[in-house]
């Protein structure tokens, strides 16, 4: 199996690795081929994700996504960074092996972790 030198990269040094003790949003997300979990915690502010940190229990390839969707998301608008899909994520990374492309459903935790957010605003 074969990994992208970015895939290498954000696995070997990930970033945004942690939790946030006082998210404003948390999303956990399992995947459903391998019961590999991903957690993103984000804070918000003036609408945009001004932090966000991953943890996650998966492979190489889910803490290189769960590193590669945060960098995304950082600083984005909650609508674009709901934009942002799984897809984007593996080309971001150059590419996962055929076998490992269900490892980026784990980038999903993003918009739980949003939609998180938008229901705890509505229950305030
Ligand atoms: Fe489960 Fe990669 S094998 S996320």
């Amino acid at each position: 199996m074969e990994y992208s030198e970015k895939v290498l990269e954000h696995f070997m040094n990930p970033r945004n690795v942690g939790v946030l003790d006082d998210a404003d949003g948390v999303g956990r997300v399992g995947n459903p081929v391998c019961s590999d979990v991903t957690e993103i915690y984000i804070k918000v502010e003036d609408g945009r994700i001004s932090d966000v940190k991953f943890r996650t229990f998966g492979c190489a390839a889910a803490i290189a996504v769960g590193s590669m969707v945060t960098e995304l998301a950082k600083g984005k608008s909650l609508e674009e960074a709901l934009k942002i899909t799984k897809d984007d994520v593996v080309k971001e990374l150059g590419g996962l092996p055929p076998e490992k492309l269900h490892c980026s459903a784990l980038a999903e935790a993003l918009h739980a972790a949003i939609h998180d957010y938008y229901r705890r605003e509505k229950s305030r």
